[in-house]
């Protein structure tokens, strides 16, 4: 037997990207200038999916895509969301969308398929997805068991690449044009000064990574209809949320370093990366895909 599956014979090639344009994906001009303001941004009737959303970033996110219109999906492994999403869900409400929680590991790939192709099935659409589940964990290399480091690379890596290809599958199905944001690290493309991340810091090079390729993938509209689905990262410098809070248990003196290392001397909340994920989702950023949007506070520019 194989090592590897594929479905058919022959190597597929990816689609051309001259010969499946992806025109169409924003409103033209006319059906915008003057019409609504920042129309670009609205995602009213829109349906998305977040993982990681019970609390910290995701939850902020979320609650972006609500605020503009969207129906958003919030998945997590927890059984119940943090307080906060209660009054972020009444919030939504008030603005035209809402917030819904599902308990859902991205571990479980037939539960996730399942459960993106009720939501999909549902609303006989999905618009995006924003892959923000994700666990650090800090230990010397040569501490790590295979066992652990194939874990976090299961949530990190794994978990991101099965969501998205699960989405897809919906996104293709009802010949959906929209877009994926990959919550990478800036620690994706640099070492972190104090801390001893080997395998969270690789788990996030590969979804940079990731996003490029199914970014080349699905952004052409084939002719069909499909595809259409633009793919890009996050990587955002340190953020105070409840990962970040237990690393500054774990070693004194931690959070002094982080402030000291960015130009803007302080630590960032989630609310701060509220505008590039609207940004990414929405038809606003209609000509970016395979890319990465680092938001660290000048971290990584010094
Ligand atoms: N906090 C930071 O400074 C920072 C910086 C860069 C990137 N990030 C990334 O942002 C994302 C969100 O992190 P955060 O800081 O808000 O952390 P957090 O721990 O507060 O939130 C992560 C959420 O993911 C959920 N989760 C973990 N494993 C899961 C799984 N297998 N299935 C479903 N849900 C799961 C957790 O239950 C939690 O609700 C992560 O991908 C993280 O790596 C965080």
């Amino acid at each position: 037997m194989a090592e590897f599956n594929r479905k058919s014979d022959t190597v597929p090639k990816p689609p051309e990207s001259r010969e499946n344009p992806t025109v169409g994906i924003a409103p033209s001009p006319s059906e915008n200038i003057g019409q609504k303001r920042l129309a670009d941004f609205d995602l009213d009737g829109k349906v998305f999916i977040v993982t990681g959303g019970a609390r910290g970033l995701g939850l902020s996110l979320a609650e972006a895509l609500a605020e503009t219109g969207g129906k958003v999906y919030c998945f997590d492994r927890e059984p119940k969301a943090d307080e906060g999403w209660n009054e972020a869900a009444r919030r939504a409400d008030k603005f035209g969308g809402s917030l819904h929680y599902k308990q859902q590991d991205v571990q479980d790939t037939e539960g996730l398929d399942r459960t993106i192709a009720e939501i999909a099935d549902k609303h006989q659409r999905l618009d995006g997805v924003i892959a923000a589940a994700g666990v650090q964990h800090l230990s010397p290399a040569q501490e790590w068991t295979r066992d652990e480091v194939n874990r976090m690379m299961d949530i990190n890596y794994t978990g991101v690449m099965m969501t998205a290809t699960s989405a897809a599958r919906q996104m293709f199905k009802y010949k959906i044009h929209g877009s994926m944001c990959f919550i990478a690290s800036m620690s994706g493309t640099i070492a972190n000064k104090g801390l001893l991340s080997p395998v969270y810091n690789s788990s996030k090079a590969a979804v940079i990574q990731l996003a490029r390729n199914l970014a080349m993938e699905w952004s052409p509209i084939r002719k069909d209809g499909t595809g259409g689905i633009r793919v890009n990262c996050i990587s955002p410098g340190h953020i105070l949320t409840p990962m970040v809070l237990k690393n500054f248990e774990e070693v004194p003196g931690l959070r002094e370093t982080w402030e000291k290392e960015n130009m803007m001397g302080r630590l960032a909340e989630t609310t701060e990366f509220k505008g590039a994920a609207l940004f990414l989702l929405s038809n606003a950023s209609s000509f970016m895909t395979g890319n990465n949007l680092v938001i660290d506070g000048g971290h990584t520019a010094w």
